[in-house]
């Protein structure tokens, strides 16, 4: 069943372009624009909402974490994003006007589901995210988009990652439409976007030998450390969330800007830093000061390994490692910048003799506090 493939974990992240594509089949009407009818929830309800709060856990959060900067572009909705296991226990604010999001591949996450029946409760409305035909979360929400990842088999979240970033795109630019921030031509155009990921995908797997090598020589590591900013710091945090669950290292994600208050302590000879390098110059005002940030540490010694554009040669003098991706609108990138970090942890964990489909302590499934 794995087709030939060495580990669960290495066919599901070749089945992304095909996740992808899956989850955007049949959501795009033939003008082009959005039609998510499947969602149950009515344009006039969509248009009462004021304010979106996504809640999910793990690598789910981390797609909530990307969804946030693309629903409060394309909506001028606020949206926050809470941690399931914090947002429950907290006494949070929402109500009738409120969208919550939750975010579950299994649909069956103890914590996320309290956390939608609590928001229910309080009146909000409840939309899930979910991988998972007919599980708990889903059945329990007042909406529900599908993710078309396939069932997920092994432990870490890869595939669902990827096409749970795309529903919640399709979500935000939904919101967009039906309220009106989002005109016609600006909807077509990210949907082009959107359809243009699976090739890049596609294109990212072709090249990841050179990541692979990479991996194995720095097996012997005994830190990682990850950097982004804007919708790169939550591919950070991702990165380093697989190299800890299959490698067993130690691994953190930082938000760039955040170095100077104290991550920055670190650094030291050769601590291999991945940095998430945001669109270049021209279509990120962050990029100046990601390339900055990549100075500092290598200055103190640091190995760096970027991750970039096609065609950004600003970063070369400063990587010691090049992780090339496609050029991709900067909201988008996350879907193609993650693929690299997740064959990078694959690899690190085999690398390490580890068990890459069933890593010790986890489980699939969280049906427990
Ligand atoms: C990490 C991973 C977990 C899950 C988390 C939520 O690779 O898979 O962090 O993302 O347990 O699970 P779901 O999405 O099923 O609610």
């Amino acid at each position: 069943e794995k087709d030939g493939y060495d580990y669960f974990m290495l066919k599901e992240i070749a089945e992304q372009p095909k996740a992808v594509a899956n989850t955007l089949l049949g959501r795009v009407g033939n003008d082009g624009l959005l039609s998510l009818d499947e969602m149950r929830l009515s344009d006039d309800e969509l248009r009462e909402v004021d304010k979106v709060v996504v809640v999910a856990c793990g690598t789910a959060y981390h797609a909530g974490m990307v969804a946030k900067y693309a629903i409060e572009h394309w909506t001028r909705l606020p949206c926050e994003v809470e941690l399931a296991s914090e947002f429950r226990y907290r006494d949070p604010v929402v109500d009738r006007q409120t969208l919550v999001i939750a975010i579950s591949q299994s649909g069956e996450t103890m914590d996320t589901l309290m956390a939608l029946r609590y928001a229910r409760e309080q009146g909000a409305r409840v939309l899930a995210i979910c991988n998972t035909n007919g599980a708990t979360i889903p059945r329990e929400s007042d909406a529900v988009l599908y993710t078309h990842a396939g069932p997920e088999v092994a432990v870490a979240s890869t595939k669902a990652f990827l096409t749970q970033m795309i529903a919640c795109f399709l979500v935000g630019l939904y919101l967009g439409q039906v309220r009106g921030t989002k005109w016609g031509d600006e909807i077509r155009s990210v949907v082009r976007d959107l359809s243009d990921l699976p090739a890049k995908v596609d294109v990212v797997l072709e090249t990841m030998e050179p990541v692979r090598e990479l991996a194995r020589n720095l097996a012997s590591a005994t830190s990682v450390l990850f950097l982004g900013r804007h919708v790169g710091y939550p591919v950070a945090l991702e990165g380093a969330l697989k190299l800890k669950e299959l490698a067993y290292m130690h691994a953190e994600g930082f938000a760039a800007g955040e170095l100077k208050h104290g991550p920055i302590a670190l650094v030291e000879e050769n601590v291999p830093i991945i940095v998430v390098v945001p669109s270049p110059k021209g279509r990120s005002v962050l990029h100046d000061k990601i390339v900055s940030n990549i100075q500092e540490v290598r200055a103190r010694g640091a190995r760096t390994i970027v991750v970039a554009e096609e065609g950004d040669e600003d970063v070369v003098p400063y990587a010691d490692h090049l992780i090339r991706v496609p050029e991709c609108p900067v909201l988008l990138q996350p879907v193609v910048s993650t693929v690299p970090l997740q064959v990078f942890a694959c690899e690190m964990a085999s690398a390490r003799g580890f068990d890459v489909d069933q890593p010790r302590n986890l489980a699939k499934s969280v049906t427990v506090e």
